[in-house]
């Protein structure tokens, strides 16, 4: 077997994110022997986890583990348990938004696929979503509302003022819309940048310096879409649409959306990244409480995000395709977890899932 490549930090937090973790790393070590290479697997607590162990969803040890590692492959965190916290305690904004900030990661890409066979899952009508579909959120991730200063609550008359400030600077749009027109080079050669031209001076910048940059990707067709226009559309034909590339909230709101459009919450990987090559991999759904600790919940969107991971952290191109090949071929064959059975259908469980995705690494049928 190869030497040890680099170190990943794995953050499994709350609720499903556990379950779905050991799944994936059973994946992991398939991938890892079906290609020889191996990586030092080293585990951290955050989240609600973390708040009941140390006192603080992001303790200190887990950021150094992360400082000491090429990637993080994140689960998922907070649930009921911790939602009587003061806000910028709860594990979500607590944990998530200061790994973002702390590691630079600029650049958030959401994947929303929905697989011809699945067309069933999509809230959307056949018709609408005939053959699939496959829509990039490039999302800026460190910049805008979530960031922008002032933000602050202050006394005013009888009542208080509050204010949250969208603010980007010519370099923060830069660099993400590198990213984006990279990633559509691989993909329909297509980006549109969702902004809100009509009413925000932000947006018109974000115009000016998308515009500017294009000049540098002859081979992309760039176009515009008003914000409010594109919730529709996605709605409408999500299949219209090839890379989005959206502002930190626009994205946030678009990606939950079309995340849904795209039948389940339980497939769709993200990563989060910065400059280099560290980045943050995480399923694009929550904690989901509600089935934690059944051993139902869908590992699949751990294991794509563990794919994404091997491909723009490491360099495993072919490891990371054997790993999509996996899962797209079990679900052809009809592998289901709850989330994506039809109704009466049998479903599998987390492990069998993942079991089946690991079985089909290691026979090679995984393999392109
Ligand atoms: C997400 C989440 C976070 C965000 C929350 C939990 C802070 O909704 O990753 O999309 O708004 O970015
Ligand atoms: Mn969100």
């Amino acid at each position: 077997m190869a030497e040890a490549k680099g170190k990943v930090a794995v953050l499994s937090g709350d609720g499903i994110g556990p379950e779905v973790m050991e799944a994936t790393l059973r994946v992991a070590e398939a991938v890892e022997t079906s290609h020889g290479f191996k990586l030092e697997w080293k585990k951290g607590l955050v989240g609600g986890a973390a708040i009941d162990a140390k006192g603080k969803a992001l303790p200190d040890e887990t950021v150094e583990l992360c400082k000491s590692s090429t990637a993080v492959l994140f689960g998922s965190v907070g649930g009921p348990k911790w939602e009587s916290l003061p806000p910028n305690e709860q594990p979500e904004r607590a944990a998530l938004l200061p790994l973002r900030k702390i590691f630079g990661l600029f650049a958030n890409l959401r994947p929303a696929v929905l697989y011809p066979e699945l067309t069933g899952c999509s809230p959307l009508r056949p018709e609408r979503v005939a053959g699939g579909f496959d829509v990039l959120i490039v999302r800026e991730l460190t910049g805008g509302l979530y960031f922008g200063q002032p933000k602050e609550t202050v006394k005013k008359g009888s009542g208080e003022r509050a204010v949250d400030t969208m603010a980007y600077e010519t370099h923060e749009i830069e660099r993400v819309t590198e990213v984006a027109f990279r990633a559509a080079e691989e993909r329909k050669k297509r980006v549109t940048l969702v902004d809100k031209a009509n009413v925000l001076e932000s947006s018109l910048l974000w115009r000016k310096t998308v515009k500017a940059l294009a000049a540098k990707y002859p081979g992309i067709s760039l176009d515009f879409i008003y914000v409010d226009n594109a919730a529709m559309q996605l709605v409408r034909d999500p299949g219209r649409f090839d890379v989005l590339l959206c502002e930190n909230l626009f994205g946030d709101i678009l990606s939950d959306e079309a995340a849904a459009v795209a039948g389940s919450l339980g497939m769709l990987p993200s990563a989060s990244l910065g400059q280099g090559r560290f980045g943050l991999y995480e399923p694009s759904g929550g904690s989901a409480p509600d089935i934690a600790g059944k051993g139902i919940a869908n590992p699949i969107a751990q294991i794509l995000s563990l794919a994404l991971m091997l491909d723009m952290s490491f360099g495993q191109r072919a490891a990371a395709e054997s790993i999509r090949a996996a899962v797209a071929g079990a679900i052809r064959e009809g592998w289901r977890t709850a989330d994506i059975a039809s109704p009466g259908e049998k479903s599998q469980g987390t492990r069998e899932m993942a079991g089946e995705i690991a079985r089909r690494i290691a026979s090679g049928s995984g393999k392109r």
